[in-house]
């Protein structure tokens, strides 16, 4: 069997705790080079993954005879990335948050059609025991009509990347909005039948610039080389208010920094049933469907399994390059998620709502 030969652009902390680990899993994938600025990073990964070709410019690795790209790169550099991937003939399979604006992911998506190449948004949470259990039962109409939509990813203390290109304004695009509120942004959508956006309201906060605090994120161990100008420049807290063209309301915050309980979570109200995800991470708090059976008020607790989102993400589309389908994660999804970022930090920005 022929294996399908990858590349990786980004050497960080993303493809070295997971795209890197995952491929190594899988029998039918190799990593034959891997690209990043960061010479001293890309030396450390290729000795610890033994990985055979580097390259300091992203493009000379378009040039080898990968079949497939994974970009891990900033996310400003998504779009010219995964663009100039598939028009050198590789498939690709793109870190969140995809891109910046919707028109970027336009441009990706009909790349993707020009070149006949598989476009994969690498957004996990489609990946997750939650996605996995709840979806069908939406889809099979237990929730009846699904009309208000709540997410949050908070963070108490936590800024990844502090001074590097995760909280510079160019290279990074925003802040936890884009970084993690982006997750659940998806996951709710995907689950509510992906009504799109009509009516943007957003709000950044900046409380915490002079006193922000490094988060952890990426592990010390992969941040080989990288310089830290120490600036925050983007916002440390954001929060939506979104009208979506069925008629529900969804209402997403992220932070990095802010004075509240942290962690992940997110609600569907149903007019048959509900349901809350509690952080997953948390396992006193299960996930809870609230429904009423014969006039009495039910709530179920589904078993959610545990997933390794990455590894069955890269098995999607490793699968899809392979049989040539179309991966689970559609143009329309991922256009309606990076929209309401974008319109957020729009409306954040101006002071006013976005009527798309
Ligand atoms: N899916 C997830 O849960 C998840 C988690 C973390 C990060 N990410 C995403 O993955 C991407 C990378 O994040 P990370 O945490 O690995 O960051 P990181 O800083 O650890 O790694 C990014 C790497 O890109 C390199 N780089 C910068 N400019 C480059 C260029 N022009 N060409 C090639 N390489 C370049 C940097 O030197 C660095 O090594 C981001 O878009 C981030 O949003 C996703």
């Amino acid at each position: 069997m022929k294996k399908i030969k990858f590349g990786v652009i980004g050497a960080g902390g993303i493809a070295q705790t997971a795209h890197i680990p995952s491929l190594k899993r899988i029998e039918e994938a190799e990593i034959t080079a891997i690209a990043d600025i960061n010479q001293e990073k890309l030396l450390y990964v290729k000795d610890t993954f033994d990985i055979k070709n580097t390259f300091t410019d992203w493009e000379k690795m378009l040039e080898t005879d990968i079949d497939a790209v994974v970009v891990a790169s900033p996310n400003t550099f998504h779009a010219q990335h995964s663009i100039r991937a598939m028009e050198s003939g590789k498939d690709v399979l793109c870190e969140k948050p995809i891109s910046l604006t919707a028109k970027d992911v336009l441009d990706i998506f009909q790349t993707a059609d020009k070149t006949n190449k598989i476009f994969m948004a690498g957004l996990p949470k489609r990946f997750s025991g939650e996605a996995k259990v709840l979806k069908p039962m939406i889809e099979r109409g237990e929730f009846g009509e699904i009309y208000y939509l709540k997410a949050s990813y908070l963070r108490r203390r936590g800024i990844p990347g502090l001074g590097t290109w995760f909280t510079s304004k160019k290279l990074a695009g925003g802040g936890p909005m884009l970084d993690v509120g982006v997750h659940m942004l998806d996951l709710i959508l995907y689950l509510a039948g992906a009504p799109e956006p009509e009516i943007v309201m957003g709000a950044t906060y900046e409380k915490f610039k002079d006193s922000a605090i490094d988060g952890g994120w990426p592990p010390i161990e992969t941040r080989k080389g990288d310089i830290s100008t120490g600036k925050m420049e983007v916002e440390d807290l954001a929060c939506g208010f979104v009208k979506l063209s069925n008629g529900a309301t969804l209402v997403i915050e992220a932070s990095w920094s802010g004075n509240s309980e942290a962690g992940l979570k997110a609600s569907l109200f149903g007019t048959l049933a509900g349901v809350s995800m509690p952080d997953p991470s948390d396992p006193k708090n299960p996930v809870r469907i609230f429904s009423e059976n014969n006039g009495v008020l039910t709530d179920i607790l589904p078993e959610i399994p545990t997933t390794d989102v990455f590894y069955e993400e890269m098995l999607h589309f490793i699968d899809c390059v392979k049989t040539r389908k179309e991966p689970l994660i559609k143009k329309k999804e991922v256009v309606s998620v990076v929209k309401i970022i974008e319109n957020i930090y729009k409306s954040a920005e101006t002071g006013k709502p976005i009527i798309l």
